[in-house]
């Protein structure tokens, strides 16, 4: 199946998006926040945050680019992918690397978990002050790079919560096919 067929950009609330696995733009204490991260745990129940403990307390804080797995709780995912993506800088400070990391990593803990779909929101986009445009592109040149080399995932895909993302992803996805 060629790469662009698997990915689909939606506009809508990533907690009703039935696939394996639903990424969250967390922060590093993963005990939750507003935003995306907000709208999981208020959706998906306290189990969420129970696994996240569980994590934090085993192997310490989640640092920026890295990913960890837990249980989707209450929510149609099997699974939630937490993710920490960099705080905007300016762009002087390895940002688009460490952005391009939460895709990578988040692709992979999905591999191993025998995912066949993810969905993303758009990570540091928020809260996090990312411009929209650069993220985005960082976004889709990341899963796109992924799923040249593996062909395990059928599905990603991209939820934009507001409008302005949902155009800005649709004109960057369009024009890379
Ligand atoms: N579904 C999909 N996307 C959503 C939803 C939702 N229910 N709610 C918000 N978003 C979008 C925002 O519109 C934004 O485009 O998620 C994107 C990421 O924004 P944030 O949630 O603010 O995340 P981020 O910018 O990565 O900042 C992370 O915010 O909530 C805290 O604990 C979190 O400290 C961390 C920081």
């Amino acid at each position: 199946m060629p790469i662009h067929s698997k990915i689909e950009i939606i506009q809508g609330d990533i907690t009703t998006i039935g696939v394996d696995a639903i990424v969250n733009a967390a922060n590093a204490s993963l005990l939750g926040g507003g935003g995306v991260d907000g709208a999981i745990h208020r959706a998906g129940g306290p189990e969420i945050l129970e696994a996240c403990r569980k994590i934090v307390a085993r192997q310490g804080p989640c640092t920026t680019g890295e990913a960890v797995i837990t249980t989707a709780g209450n929510l149609p995912a099997k699974f939630v992918i937490h993710t920490v993506g960099p705080i905007w800088q300016g762009g002087q400070n390895g940002e688009p690397e460490l952005l391009a990391n939460c895709y990578r990593n988040a692709l992979q803990l999905a591999v191993e978990n025998d995912c066949k779909s993810i969905a993303f929101p758009n990570i540091s986009t928020g809260v996090y002050g990312y411009p929209k445009d650069q993220a985005a592109a960082v976004a889709v040149a990341a899963v796109q790079a992924f799923l040249k080399k593996s062909t395990a995932l059928e599905r990603v895909a991209f939820i934009c919560f507001d409008a302005e993302n949902f155009s800005l992803m649709q004109r960057i996805l369009q024009s890379t096919n």
